[in-house]
C-alpha cells in the first residue's frame, strides 16, 4: 500500500432491496470487492468493508404496490434475502446494515439539513407530471407513454425499450401512470438542487489531472460528463417513501435516493464503529483522516453518482471528508448472449445457484473472475463455467493438491517427508514461486482480477506440471528418498496455493487448510520453501472440487430455454392484431400505381448482405432487376419461376451498386414474417392489378 495510508476503506454499491441479487451483481462488485478486502486482510492490513441494502427509491414502491403489501415489507424481505446469498457466497462484509435503519435515517437527514443551513443547495420550481386521480408526482420508470420515435407505446420515460432510444419523459406522447394508466398532467413542484457546476473546476483538477490512472472507463465517462458542463441535480423527490426533507412545513417529499444512498455508507461504518469502537475507533477516522484510503467498487451505471455527485456532497459539507483513491467500476455481464434483466427473469440468481449447485460457491466466484468484465461487457455462458470448472478447477487445482496429498500417505504415513537434497528441478520449480507473487500482487494492487486470478492458476499449473514431470509414483518403486524430495516439494507448493487463492476461492481454502492439518497462513509466506515443517502430519486428502456433469449444465440451458420461450409467446400474445389504418388517400394518388403480374427469372443473394436478393423479373413489358429485402423469408431457389406482384413505376434507385427498378408487393404478417403476395392463378406477365 501506499506509504501515505494507514488503513484502507472499502465500500460496495449498495443493492437495491427490490429484488434477489444475481451473478451480475457478484461479477461486477461484490466479488472483486471482497477479494481485495480478503487480500490486505491477509497482508495484516487494516481494513474496514462496509455494505448494506439500499431500501429507498421508487421501485420498491411499484413493486409494493404490484404485491399489495408496504414498501418496507419489501425491503424487509429482500435485505434478508440479499444479505443472506452474500453470507452464503463468503462476501466477508464488516457491516452489512441498510438504508432503513434509525441511524441511516437520522445521520442523512442531519447530512441533508447541514447543506440546507449552509446555503449549499438552490431551490428551484419545474413543471413535473403529475397523476391528478392518485394525487402523485411521478418520475422517469413509472412514466410510461408513446415513444416518439419507433411509436411503440409503452416506452418508459427514460428510454423506450423497443428501439433503444434514451428519452425524458417530456418527449414521451400521450404520457400515462406506468402502475394505474391513468394520464398525466403537468405541474409545477418545488425542490432543493445541489449546484454541480459551482464543484466542476474543483472535480476537473481531481479527477482529470489528479486521478489519470483511473479505468478508462471510469476516468472517460468522468470526463464526458465533465466536458458537457454540469448542471444543479434535484436531491428530493414527491414520494412518501425515503426520508422525509428535514425542513419545517414541508410535506410530502423525500430526499433522493441517490442522495441518501451513499450517505450510507457513512452511517453503516458509524454503526459499526459505535457497536464496537474498541475494534473499529470512531468513524471519522475512516471517513476524515487523510491516512484512510477510500475505494469504491460499483458498476458501470453508478460511475457519475461516485465520482461527481457524492464527491461534491463531500465537498460541500466541508468536514475534511477524505475521497475515493479509486473507483474500480466493472462494465456488464450478460447471460448466453442477452443483457441480464431482472424484471424478464434473465438472470442466475444466487440463492437458485445454492440449491442446484450446494457447496459450489468458489466454482462460481472463480467463474466470474475469470471471466471478470473488467474492461468491456463479458458474457457468462453454461459450458463455459463447465468447461472452466473441469477442466481448471477439478484438473489442475484439484488434481495436483490431490496427488501430493494422497501420495504423501501413501509413502510417508501422511507425514511431510524430509527434502533431503533438491534436485535442480525441484529449485527451479520453488524459484518460480516470487515471481508469481509479484504478479499476483502488482496485478490485485491494480484491481486487474482476472489477471491476479490466472497467475494463481498458472501457480497450480506449475504444480500440476512439476508433479507429472517427476512421477513421484514411478520413482518410489526404486527410490523412497527422491520421492520424498518430490513431494517435499509438492507440498510446499500447495501450502503457498492455499494462499495465493485465499482472496478467491475462501471456501476452497479453507478445506485445503483443514486438509494440510494447517490455520490460515499469511500473505508473507507465500513461497516460503518450508511453509509445512518436516514431519508435519497432514489430514487425509478429501478431493477440493468434484466434477460438474452434463446434465447439470443441460438443466440450466433447459431453464433458459423455457424462460426466453414464455418471454416470446407473452410478446406475441401482447403484439398489436393489426397496424392502425393509414390516412385516406385519393383515387388519383391510387390510379398513379401501375402494379403488375411479373415472373421471377432467375434470383441470386446480394453478396455480403443478409437481407437482399436481386431478382431479374419478366414484367411483360420488360426484364428487369429488383432487388428486394426478402433474403430472411426465401431462398433464391424458392423465388426462380414464381409469379409475384410489382409495382413498375417506382422510380429506380440504386441499392448496393445495383439498379432496382421497382418494388414486389409482401404481406407483413403479425408476428412481422413477410409473404409474397401473388395471383390466385397463373396470370400473364404484364397484367394490370388495381
Ligand atoms: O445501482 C444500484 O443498485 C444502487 N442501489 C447503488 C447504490 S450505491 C450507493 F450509493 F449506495
Ligand atoms: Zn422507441
Amino acid at each position: 500500500m501506499d506509504k501515505k495510508f494507514k488503513r484502507t476503506l472499502i465500500t460496495s454499491a449498495l443493492p437495491y432491496a427490490n429484488g434477489p441479487v444475481h451473478i451480475g451483481h457478484l461479477a461486477g462488485v461484490y466479488v472483486p470487492a471482497d477479494i481485495y478486502a480478503r487480500y490486505l486482510r491477509l497482508k495484516g492490513e487494516e481494513v474496514l468493508f462496509v455494505g448494506g441494502s439500499d431500501e429507498h427509491g421508487v421501485p420498491v414502491t411499484i413493486r409494493a404496490k404490484k404485491e399489495g403489501c408496504t414498501p418496507q415489507d419489501v425491503v424487509d424481505r429482500y435485505h434478508n434475502i440479499i444479505r443472506k446469498s452474500f453470507e452464503d457466497f463468503g462476501i466477508s462484509f464488516d457491516v452489512y446494515s441498510r438504508t432503513t435503519s434509525a441511524i441511516h435515517h437520522q445521520f442523512a437527514a442531519d447530512f441533508f439539513r447541514k447543506l440546507y443551513d449552509d446555503g449549499k443547495f438552490i431551490e428551484m420550481d419545474s413543471e413535473q407530471f403529475f397523476d391528478e386521480k392518485e394525487g402523485q408526482f411521478l418520475t422517469d420508470r413509472n412514466i410510461r407513454g408513446e415513444c416518439p420515435r419507433c411509436h411503440a407505446q409503452d416506452a418508459y420515460g427514460d428510454q423506450c425499450e423497443k428501439c433503444g432510444a434514451t428519452l425524458s419523459p417530456e418527449e414521451l406522447i400521450n404520457p400515462y401512470n406506468a402502475d394505474t394508466g391513468n394520464p398525466l398532467v403537468r405541474k409545477t413542484t418545488h425542490h432543493w438542487y445541489l449546484p454541480l457546476n459551482d464543484y466542476q473546476p474543483w472535480l476537473e483538477d481531481w479527477i482529470l489531472n489528479q486521478h489519470k490512472e483511473w479505468r478508462p472507463n471510469v476516468f472517460g465517462q468522468c470526463k464526458s460528463w465533465l466536458d458537457g458542463g454540469l448542471k444543479p441535480r434535484a436531491v428530493t423527490r414527491d414520494l412518501n417513501w425515503g426520508i422525509p426533507v428535514p425542513i419545517e412545513g414541508v410535506e410530502g417529499k423525500v430526499l433522493y435516493v441517490w442522495f441518501d444512498a451513499p450517505i450510507g455508507y457513512i452511517s453503516n461504518t458509524k454503526e459499526l464503529c459505535e457497536a464496537q469502537p474498541e475494534r473499529w475507533g470512531s468513524w471519522q477516522k475512516w471517513w476524515q483522516d487523510p491516512e484512510s484510503r477510500l475505494i469504491h467498487f460499483i458498476g458501470k451505471d453508478n460511475i457519475v453518482f461516485h465520482c461527481i455527485v457524492f464527491p461534491s456532497m463531500l465537498k460541500a459539507y466541508g468536514d475534511g471528508f477524505i475521497l475515493p483513491e479509486n473507483v474500480p467500476a466493472n462494465e456488464f455481464l450478460n447471460l448466453e448472449g442477452d443483457k441480464i434483466s431482472t424484471s424478464k427473469n434473465w438472470a442466475v440468481w444466487l440463492h437458485e445457484y445454492l440449491q442446484d449447485f450446494p457447496g459450489k460457491q468458489d466454482t462460481l466466484r472463480y467463474v466470474l473472475t475469470a471471466n471478470a468484465p473488467e474492461t468491456k461487457d463479458n458474457d457468462f455462458t453454461w459450458k463455459d463455467f463447465q468447461t472452466r470448472h473441469n477442466s481448471e478447477l477439478v484438473a489442475i487445482f484439484g488434481n495436483f493438491v490431490n496427488r501430493a496429498v494422497v501420495l504423501t500417505h501413501k509413502y510417508f504415513g501422511g507425514e511431510v517427508p524430509a527434502p533431503g537434497q533438491l534436485q535442480p528441478i525441484d529449485r527451479e520449480v520453488l524459484a518460480q514461486i516470487p515471481q508469481l507473487r509479484s504478479e499476483i500482487e502488482d496485478n490485485l494492487e491494480s484491481f486487474k482480477f482476472r489477471e491476479a486470478l490466472r497467475s494463481a492458476m498458472n501457480l497450480a499449473r506449475l504444480g500440476n506440471k512439476y508433479i507429472s514431470d517427476t512421477e513421484p509414483w514411478a520413482v518410489a518403486k526404486t527410490d523412497l528418498q527422491r520421492t520424498a524430495a518430490i513431494l517435499n516439494t509438492s507440498l510446499q507448493i500447495t501450502a503457498s496455493l492455499a494462499v495465493a487463492f485465499a482472496p478467491f476461492l475462501p471456501f476452497s481454502v479453507e478445506k485445503l487448510n483443514h486438509i494440510l492439518n494447517v490455520e490460515p497462513i499469511a500473505w508473507d509466506d507465500l513461497g516460503k520453501a518450508d511453509l509445512l515443517p518436516v514431519g508435519h502430519k497432514l489430514n487425509k486428502a478429501e478431493l477440493l472440487f468434484s466434477k460438474i456433469e452434463d446434465a447439470e449444465i443441460d438443466k440450466q440451458m433447459k431453464r433458459l430455454e423455457e424462460i426466453k420461450a414464455a418471454r416470446l409467446a407473452a410478446a406475441a400474445a401482447a403484439a398489436p392484431t393489426v397496424e392502425p389504418a393509414k390516412e385516406a388517400c385519393t383515387f388519383d394518388e391510387f390510379g398513379k400505381m401501375d402494379i403488375r403480374t411479373a415472373t421471377v427469372l432467375a434470383a441470386e443473394r446480394v453478396p455480403k448482405t443478409d437481407k437482399l436478393l436481386k431478382l431479374t423479373i419478366d414484367t411483360g413489358l420488360d426484364q428487369r432487376v429488383i432487388v428486394s429485402g426478402i433474403a430472411q423469408y426465401y431462398t433464391p431457389e424458392e423465388m426462380i419461376g414464381k409469379q409475384i406482384c410489382i409495382l413498375a413505376n417506382l422510380q429506380p434507385r440504386v441499392i448496393r451498386g445495383i439498379e432496382s427498378k421497382g418494388m414486389i408487393l409482401m404481406a407483413r404478417q403479425l408476428d412481422g414474417k413477410m409473404r409474397i403476395v401473388t395471383p390466385e392463378e397463373r396470370l400473364a406477365n404484364g397484367a394490370t392489378i388495381g
